[in-house]
């Protein structure tokens, strides 16, 4: 297991060839040189629709695993689109999913927002507000705006702009100081790999 502090990418997008994922795939690729390691959550499509009849064990399937994935990362790192001036009903759905658990409890979190200048602001305004009713640690310092057009994507489907990939460096660098250490990891109180 690695000793590096563990970042949950979530996307918002469930649109193929999404420019928040975009980001979100770039983050996971400057993320060795920000000294952490990224995991890319890929359930978002299976959850369920919340019911709060259903959140008792045992939970859906994917309801698990979307938990288990939050439990297993230090921070985590959201970037979504806005839909008709909010989050997407899908992803709020995922929020609803972390409030019945303890998981997502003072766990560092951060967005990039990647809508053009002067949009986007009703999706993070209601992710700092949906976040915040989660539990999660927002880290402020870590939320950034980075405006992401076409052509500023390479044929590799990642960002190609070095002051975009620099400010996602610099956002996976703060939620990770944001992280307790990793018991085991390097720096923690019970030693490191060696
Ligand atoms: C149904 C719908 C509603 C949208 N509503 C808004 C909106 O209220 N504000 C905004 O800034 N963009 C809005 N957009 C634009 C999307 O946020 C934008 O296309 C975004 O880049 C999509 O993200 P993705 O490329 O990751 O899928 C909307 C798009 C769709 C399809």
């Amino acid at each position: 297991m690695s000793s590096l502090p563990m970042i949950l990418l979530l996307s918002g997008s469930l649109r193929t060839g999404s420019t928040n994922e975009t980001v979100l795939r770039t983050a996971h690729a400057v993320g060795p040189s920000a000294g952490v390691a990224t995991s890319f959550y890929d359930g978002l499509a299976g959850l369920p629709h919340f019911n709060p009849d259903d959140d008792n064990d045992p939970l859906p399937a994917p309801v698990t695993a979307l938990r288990t994935a939050i439990e297993r990362a230090d921070a985590i790192l959201v970037c979504t689109p806005e839909y008709a001036g909010t989050l997407p009903g899908s992803f709020k759905n995922l929020l609803d999913w972390t409030v019945g658990g303890t998981e997502i409890c003072d766990k560092p979190a951060a967005w990039v927002n990647a809508a053009a200048p002067g949009r986007g602001q009703g999706a993070e305004a209601t992710l700092r507000s949906v976040l915040g009713y989660t539990g999660a640690d927002i880290v402020e310092p870590a939320c950034v705006r980075i405006p992401v057009d076409r052509g500023m994507v390479g044929p590799d489907g990642l960002l190609t702009d070095q002051e975009a990939r620099e400010r996602l460096r610099a956002t996976l660098e703060l939620l990770a100081g944001a992280s307790a250490p990793r018991p085991g990891g390097l720096g923690s109180p019970a030693g490191g790999d060696e």
